[in-house]
């Protein structure tokens, strides 16, 4: 087994981090660290707010009892030599500190933005862009550290690098327009979105979010060249609104292609993609990496996030559109803190491992 602590466990994504390594056959999660306001609490204590009393645990099982009494740490206490590899959840500004002070010593593998746009590191999706992989070892000898800063994409863009990427290999992509629906667990534990700001209502408007999903489907769909990732040159453009749903990002995509596209192909194309996934034998590999509904009605983000435990990008409504001469139109549904970030995390873990890079 490996060892591995978790930075930020208390926080939205960090509860899943916990979640997804429970009883994990390859990894074993001995520490976990937060801010001051948590360090020398036991988990679940750590977890109810001073305030309310409530427990602020963000999912429908209990917190796990292999957990419950862990006492967090201060993140300047915990001792990289004691693990194989560090797990981040951290607000991109703490991880901008926090992140390279471990990454001198292990592999660090981060939900947060911090170093996600620096030439040298790349922005890895499990079973999209494998190959980039490469650009760690460059990384290291650049920063001459032993360990590695290795980020997942924003969870917006997840979802829609996902769907892309067999149309791309297919018939090529000129354009993206994407509008997304997102989660409130998307905007993290604190201070997240203010209850009474999003009940019976939608917010037009997440900050730096656009810019991100634009920048990263380019990376992640780029191609590497010896020092970098040449980014790729289709064009991205996006409007991304928060909506009072508590978990899974809705994204209503439009793709103008290279070539003629028809529905039919396009779900043929990402089913075959689906079935022949690189990452399908790790152990939290979801059974369909994409799974396209027929049912006019779906994807519903109550409906099908929990498929195959949220790590299965949900697409339906695939239909031809008749503006431009070769377009593409689909709905998406992707869970944010499962394939977009923590057990998102734990398979890119897990494929780091099968390459001996962990
Ligand atoms: N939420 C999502 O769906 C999602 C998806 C993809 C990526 N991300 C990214 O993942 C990261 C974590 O997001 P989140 O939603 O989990 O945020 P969050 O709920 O606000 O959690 C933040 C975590 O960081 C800890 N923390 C805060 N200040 C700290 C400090 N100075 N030193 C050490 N720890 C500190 C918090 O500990 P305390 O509890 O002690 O305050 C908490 O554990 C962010 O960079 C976010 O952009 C989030």
């Amino acid at each position: 087994m490996q060892k591995i602590a978790v930075l930020g466990a208390t926080g939205a994504v960090g509860q899943e981090f916990v979640m997804s390594l429970n009883k994990h056959p390859w990894f074993e999660l001995t520490e976990i660290a937060s801010s001051a306001r948590s360090a020398g609490k036991k988990y679940v204590d750590a977890l109810r707010d001073p305030v309310s009393g409530i427990l602020r645990w963000h999912n429908p099982e209990s917190v796990p009892e292999y957990i419950q009494d862990m006492v967090i740490s201060k993140i300047e206490d915990v001792n990289p030599d004691k693990f194989d590899l560090i797990f981040t959840a951290l607000n991109s500004d703490d991880a901008q500190t926090i992140e390279p002070s471990f990454a001198r010593s292990i592999p660090v593998i981060s939900t947060a933005a911090a170093f996600r746009y620096e030439n040298d590191v790349p922005i890895l999706i499990p079973g999209i862009n494998d190959e980039h992989t490469e650009l760690l070892d460059i990384q290291k000898k650049n920063k001459d550290w032993a360990g590695y800063i290795a980020p997942l994409p924003n969870c917006t863009t997840t979802g829609l690098a996902i769907t892309l990427k067999p149309i791309i290999d297919k018939y090529g992509v000129k354009s993206v327009f994407m509008t997304s629906l997102q989660a409130l667990s998307g905007a993290g534990r604190s201070p997240g979105v203010i209850a009474l700001d999003i009940m019976d209502n939608v917010i037009p408007y997440i900050p730096k979010e656009e810019e991100k999903v634009q920048i990263e489907t380019k990376k992640i769909l780029g191609k590497l060249n010896q020092r970098s990732i040449l980014p790729n040159n289709i064009k991205v453009s996006c409007t991304c609104m928060r909506v009072p749903v508590s978990d899974g990002h809705t994204e209503s995509v439009f793709v103008e292609t290279k070539d003629p596209v028809d529905p039919d192909l396009v779900k043929k194309e990402m089913l075959n993609f689906s079935k022949n996934v690189s990452i399908k034998e790790l152990p939290t590999a979801p059974e369909d990496y994409i799974l396209v509904h027929d049912d006019p009605t779906r994807p519903q983000p109550r409906v099908d996030r929990e498929i195959n435990d949220g790590m299965t990008t949900v697409v339906g409504r695939l239909r031809k559109d008749t503006v431009f001469e070769n377009g593409i139109k689909y709905v998406l549904l992707s869970h944010n803190e499962k394939m977009g970030s923590a057990k998102g995390a734990v398979l890119l873990a897990e494929l780091l491992k099968s390459k001996k890079m962990i």
